[in-house]
């Protein structure tokens, strides 16, 4: 069922949940880990609304369905006009009454029409310690590719606002893993996946649904939970 009908609407017009909807591209391991923490009650007071592909072969699409999440294929390939693109997108997360996007593993740029009216409200998870291995062309394994390369002694992951270019946005957290002599491109993404991007995606989101993300000069400032009493949800 969608989370829109079973919340109700609270006075003032906030729901009582905070409805997420994910954008996903790939294998779904970040989906997974929201999934899980979800289920496990550690994301705090959080709906996950809809899941969005731009691939309609993502594996990430078989997890959501077996957790009976709705689930939309937007292919980029298909709709190949990025403002079409973007007004599709817009449509669908209006409809499933998103307050935040969450980008786990998608591959796609989102058009300055979402970006600007979800400003501050999506958030990225990116396999490096931004700025180090970021931007444009920098997914999947070449970050890590590029750590190797470069000889970083520690790696990890980033979870960001979104703006208008890559990888750009607020910082709202980071972890960082050793890069130890014998490791390939492969196994340091997979250290940083399991050690990192599944532990502190869940963890941003959880913070946002506790009110204790802020941003104040492009730069994010993480509340105690006693100072996030009565604050506003961004
Ligand atoms: C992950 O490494 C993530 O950092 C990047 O996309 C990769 C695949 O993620 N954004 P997933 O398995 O599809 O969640």
């Amino acid at each position: 069922m969608p989370c829109g009908d079973i919340l109700g609407e609270k006075p003032g017009g906030k729901r009582s949940k905070m409805n997420i909807a994910v954008l996903v591209s790939g294998g779904g391991t970040n989906l997974q880990a929201i999934m899980d923490a979800n289920r496990n009650n550690q994301l705090g007071n959080v709906c996950i609304s809809i899941v969005i592909s731009s691939k309609p072969d993502a594996y990430a699409i078989k997890r959501a369905e077996i957790e009976n999440i709705p689930v939309l294929v937007l292919s980029k390939k298909e709709i190949s006009d990025p403002r079409e693109y973007d007004r599709r997108m817009l449509s669908a997360l209006d409809r499933a009454q998103t307050d935040i996007v969450v980008l786990a593993g998608f591959l796609s740029l989102l058009g300055p029409d979402v970006v600007s009216r979800y400003e501050n409200r999506i958030i990225n998870i990116h396999p490096s310690l931004i700025p180090a291995f970021c931007g444009p062309g920098m997914y999947g394994i070449r970050p890590h590719q590029a750590a190797i390369d470069r000889g970083v002694k520690v790696s990890g992951a980033t979870v960001h606002f979104v703006n208008r270019n890559y990888d750009d946005g607020p910082i709202i957290l980071q972890k960082a893993v050793c890069v130890f002599n014998e490791d390939t491109p492969e196994s340091l993404q997979l250290r940083v996946m399991t050690e990192c991007e599944q532990v502190i995606l869940p963890k941003a989101i959880r913070l946002i649904a506790e009110n204790r993300v802020i941003v104040e000069n492009n730069k994010v400032i993480l509340l105690a939970e006693e100072d996030a009493a009565g604050k506003e949800r961004l």
